[in-house]
């Protein structure tokens, strides 16, 4: 052997409070879950730790759908295998931008080879529910996408009435919910939303790498046309769909929903140990209860959002509209916003974002969300955030945020 084997320590990260948009901490029994011991994916237990996760995650998403399970993948495997499942080459789709994650399903879309058709927004606002009715009542796409809970922006784009234009003009409505699910309401059979995704890594307190996904009956049926099995595991049964074939293996939700099924199609190797993970998050989520876990994120947004304005700083976007788990500063001129970070980070170890595109250097952005949504962190942040404001010279009223954010907990 001619290349010599490399010897590292064990892996010990370092303490760090996550603070940012996402990722944020993964609570101690998710991580606990996913030490258990592997398991095939058609063994008995485990098929039915899959059927108790699809469970779990109905309630999440407030959703009869049956096939709501979860994808391999960080969160955009999720909006990939919506969207290449839904769009063929030509297809029309209808496009909410208002932020990055919006740039993000513009991309996916073209390279499923849809026609894109835009409903734009400004960074920092939502855009009203007339502008999409007009473009869906016009295109009459096959795809509506929209984002609810851009990170980018902390805009949370309403839902309400979507499903129901969509139903109208024979249109499917896909939901990014990535940031937002377990955190602000989801209520799926309620908006009418055709396809839901969302990610761990956020609200739902777990690792990035497993994407919960729900899908309707109505979207189902449609990208069930579209079902062609893979050659190696045809047979007499399985005839093909007459649709055109999905453009992915990996993200075709026809071949995902055949696995998820009685039927245990043959597709991937799961990822036994992040779906130990993704079940715990949701079964946290049940012992909490939605309502409970919704009005902690809320009461943190009201904390946080009373500290950082009794701080003198001033909050990025239309308040209306606000994400509950997620905040955009502007940072003060003159000042540079990396060596914030940096001195969170070094000094306090807490991590809090940074920003994309437009927002770049504009903006920082603070989250509680998930396990980290708690008033000692939100406190502990903000008492940080006061001390690294003054030690690069900014001239703040002395513990002001952190008693604006006490006070807020106490009214709630
Ligand atoms: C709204 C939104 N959509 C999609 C994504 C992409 O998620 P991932 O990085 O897990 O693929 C993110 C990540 O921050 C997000 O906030």
């Amino acid at each position: 052997m001619s290349i010599s084997p490399p010897a590292f320590h064990d892996i010990d990260p370092p303490q760090r409070l996550l603070m940012g948009p996402g990722p944020a901490n993964a609570h101690p029994r998710v991580l606990r879950a996913m030490s258990a011991q592997l398991l095939g994916q058609f063994d008995p237990e485990f098929t039915e730790y899959m059927n108790e996760t699809m469970a779990l995650y109905r309630y999440v998403f407030q959703t009869r759908n049956q096939w709501t399970f979860l994808i391999d993948g960080t969160a955009r495997s999720a909006i990939e295998a919506s969207l290449v499942s839904l769009l063929a080459p030509g297809d029309d789709a209808v496009i909410v931008n208002a932020g990055r994650f919006g740039h993000l399903l513009i991309e996916i879309a073209e390279r499923c080879g849809a026609t894109i058709h835009t409903v734009e927004g400004e960074w920092g606002t939502v855009v009203p529910y007339e502008r999409i009715a007009e473009a869906v009542a016009r295109i009459k796409p096959r795809v509506l996408a929209t984002v609810f809970g851009d990170t980018s922006t902390t805009m949370a784009q309403p839902i309400a009435g979507l499903g129901e234009l969509c139903k109208a003009h024979g249109t499917y409505l896909y939901v990014d919910a990535t940031a937002t699910l377990s955190g602000m309401a989801i209520p799926v059979d309620e908006w009418g939303a055709d396809i839901v995704t969302a990610g761990l890594q956020k609200c739902l307190g777990g690792p990035a790498g497993v994407a919960p996904i729900t899908i309707s009956d109505r979207a189902a049926a449609y990208i069930f046309s579209r079902r062609h099995v893979e050659r190696g595991l045809l047979t007499a049964e399985t005839a093909a769909g007459a649709g055109q074939r999905i453009a992915s293996n990996y993200f075709d939700l026809a071949m995902l929903m055949d696995y998820w099924s009685d039927k245990r199609l043959n597709h991937h190797t799961e990822g036994t140990t992040l779906l130990y993970g993704a079940r715990e998050c949701a079964r946290l989520v049940a012992e909490e209860t939605l309502e409970r876990r919704i009005a902690r994120h809320q009461q943190a947004s009201d904390a946080m959002v009373s500290g950082l304005k009794a701080m003198g700083l001033r909050l990025f976007g239309d308040p209306a509209h606000k994400m509950t788990n997620v905040c955009a500063i502007y940072i003060p001129e003159g000042l540079d916003g990396e060596r914030v970070r940096t001195r969170m980070r070094v000094q306090f170890g807490i991590e809090i974002g940074t920003a994309f595109g437009p927002l770049r250097g504009k903006v920082w952005r603070i989250g509680s969300m998930g396990y980290n949504c708690s008033q000692p962190n939100v406190l502990h942040v903000l008492g940080a955030f006061e001390a690294a404001l003054r030690a690069e010279g900014v001239k703040l009223p002395s513990g002001a945020g952190v008693d604006a954010a006490l006070h807020a907990y106490a009214k709630a």
